[in-house]
């Protein structure tokens, strides 16, 4: 078969697969822009309100970024960190899931019965009715997280000796779904956003405009109505 045999008798399947592949990879751009862009936000937001946070982060980036400056000998320079160096920063990811436990950025999820069943809350649901589960309630109750439920506390996700992240079930901290579409981005988002946080905090204060208004925007994702107004400076401790 030449060339243009095969174009022929192969290109519906050849223009159906790129379109699904445009499909797939605007849905990856949509799905991870403003998720990751809300929940650094809200990450900066709560930071600056709890300076502590942020001096243990560096303290767990210390190391990392002492052996960086040694080997490269620019100790001048910022340093970047990258996705593998960002795994071992075990208290820098619970303070990310910290963060969206209280502002996830999808705060709704909603689901259409199958058919009818009883919920573990003893309400009964019907063939086709919609269930709408608010992550953003369900990251503030007590029943789920305890009576220190309201407090930011990364502390709440590590293992007693502190060095490892507990096990959490994802039907408890909803943020990235559960079940069968659950995100698929979770891994490569947390990677990225590891490595962003890690990079900026090492190197820069991040200074929330004093007197701002932080408001929730109504929207499908948990946006800051006016934006996040930082002051970026060079780090000075
Ligand atoms: C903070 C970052 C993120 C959060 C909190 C998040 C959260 C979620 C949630 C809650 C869903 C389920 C939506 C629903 O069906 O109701 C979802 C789906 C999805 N996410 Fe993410 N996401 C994040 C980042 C990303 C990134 C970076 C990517 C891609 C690289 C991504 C790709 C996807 C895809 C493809 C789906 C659809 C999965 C399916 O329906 O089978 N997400 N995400």
């Amino acid at each position: 078969m030449d060339k243009w045999t095969y174009y022929l008798t192969t290109s519906t399947t050849h223009t159906t697969t790129m379109d699904l592949l445009r499909a797939e990879i605007i849905m990856y751009m949509v799905a991870g822009r403003d998720t990751m862009s809300t929940t650094l936000s809200w990450l900066f937001y709560n930071l600056a309100r709890n300076p502590n946070v942020i001096s243990i982060i560096r303290n767990e980036l210390s190391p990392v970024a002492s052996s960086k400056a040694s080997t490269t000998g620019n100790k001048g320079t910022h340093i970047i960190f990258n996705a593998d160096e960002s795994k071992a920063f075990v208290y820098l990811h619970a303070t990310l899931f910290e963060n969206l436990r209280l502002y996830p950025p999808v705060p709704l999820e909603q689901k259409t019965v199958a058919s009818t069943d009883v919920m573990p809350s003893g309400h009964e649901v019907h063939d086709g009715e919609i269930v709408i589960i608010s992550l953003y309630a369900m990251g503030r109750m007590k029943d789920v997280w305890g009576e220190d439920c309201l407090e930011f506390r990364p502390e709440r996700w590590l293992s007693e000796d502190g060095v490892k992240l507990q096990y959490v079930p994802s039907h408890k901290f909803l943020a990235f779904n559960s079940g069968p579409r659950m995100c698929l981005g979770k891994d490569i988002a947390i990677m990225h956003m590891k490595t962003v946080v890690a990079t900026m905090l090492w190197n820069f204060d991040v200074e929330v405009l004093e007197g701002l208004a932080v408001e929730h925007k109504n929207s499908a994702l948990l946006q800051m109505k006016k934006g996040l107004m930082v002051k970026v400076k060079e780090r000075e401790t």
